[in-house]
């Protein structure tokens, strides 16, 4: 660690929930908006600095979300909580405005290849017409994170330079947003490439709100987290029992895991005002919902405090 680390006991970190939007959309069997709105519900009760929702993407691409109007009114929402929802075109950010929303989190990828599979469409498109959505979010008053996939690397076209991140920030910063989401979609991304990356960006723009976005596709989510950190990052996406997955690398775990993280967070000293009892309740029940074990090895192992009476039980 260097002499002036941001691992500092006491600091903030914000934890923004996003097991409904990405974690469920790597799910096959339909999950009834009741119980999306019930799970959203109790989440809303944990302490999270914000919460995505759902997505208004087209529901021919993703059925599990076509009900997003239907989940966003049904919530009860938190004063202090905010209600973001990731937005892929104009279409949806009329239908987000129509049911009211916190912020938009637009999304477009770093690399050429990734933004054709999966926004069908060039990048300097993408960027021509999120520009239309963020003047649209602008004249109703709604702030604007922009979400930048495969910022690392690409399945498709490896590492991702720092150049070509750079690039697509300064264009996006330049129209007015709030922040800048830097996304590990595939988990692609080192300790040491999320350092340097993480420095960057806060040097050059030190007034856009910064959140990292990992998953732990091949391990290094928490470690990443900590060089994020370390950087002086403060906001994290995270997904409750690490629910998730990844068309590019089958039966490979999803975002990092919102009670695994919370839990080493809270253990360092960190203050994250998560209740990590009710997250992990939560999580527990997740695995009724999705009908299978989750990635969590918190929720497997208990947190440290478990107190065993043998070890016979162990
Ligand atoms: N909400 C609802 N319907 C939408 C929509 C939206 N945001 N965007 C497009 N559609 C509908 C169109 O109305 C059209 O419907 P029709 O066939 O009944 O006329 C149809 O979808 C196709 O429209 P088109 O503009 O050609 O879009 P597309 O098929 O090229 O899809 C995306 C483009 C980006 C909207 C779509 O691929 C998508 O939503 N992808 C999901 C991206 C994502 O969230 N990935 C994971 C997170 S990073
Ligand atoms: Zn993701």
């Amino acid at each position: 660690m260097t002499s002036n680390s941001s691992l500092k006991p006491h600091k903030r970190i914000y934890i923004q929930e996003v097991v409904t939007r990405d974690g469920f959309q790597a799910e096959s069997a339909f999950i009834p908006s009741e119980e999306k709105i019930a799970l959203l519900d109790r989440l809303s009760q944990a302490g999270y600095a914000k919460i995505e929702v759902s997505s208004f993407t087209s529901p021919k691409a993703i059925p599990m979300l076509a009900d997003a109007e239907a989940v966003m009114q049904g919530i009860t929402r938190v004063p202090g909580v905010e209600y973001t929802v990731l937005i892929p075109n104009l279409k949806g950010a009329e239908r987000a405005i129509a049911v009211g929303v916190d912020e938009f989190n637009l999304v477009m990828s770093v690399s050429e290849a990734h933004n054709q599979a999966n926004l069908k469409m060039g990048r300097e498109d993408s960027f021509k017409a999120l520009s239309s959505v963020i003047d649209l979010a602008h004249a109703n008053q709604i702030a604007v994170n922009i979400s930048l996939s495969t910022s690392f690397g690409c399945p498709m076209s490896g590492i991702t330079p720092l150049s070509e991140l750079m690039h697509w920030i300064d264009r996006f910063s330049a129209k007015g947003i709030r922040g800048i989401t830097i996304c590990d979609t595939t988990g692609m991304a080192n300790p040491a490439q999320v350092q340097a990356v993480c420095e960057h960006v806060q040097v050059k723009h030190p007034d856009l709100q910064w959140t990292l976005h990992f998953h732990n596709t091949r391990g290094m989510g928490l470690a990443n987290s900590l060089a994020a950190i370390n950087s002086g990052i403060d906001r994290f996406d995270a997904s409750l029992g690490g629910l998730g997955g990844c068309p590019y690398a089958p039966g490979a775990t999803g975002n990092i895991c919102t009670e695994e993280l919370v839990h080493m967070l809270d253990l360092m000293g960190f203050n994250t005002h998560m209740k990590i009892d009710l997250l992990l309740e939560c999580s527990k029940d997740l695995q009724k919902i999705v009908g299978r074990a989750l990635p969590s090895q918190l929720l497997m192992a208990g947190k440290v405090d478990r107190v065993y009476e043998s070890l016979r039980q162990l």
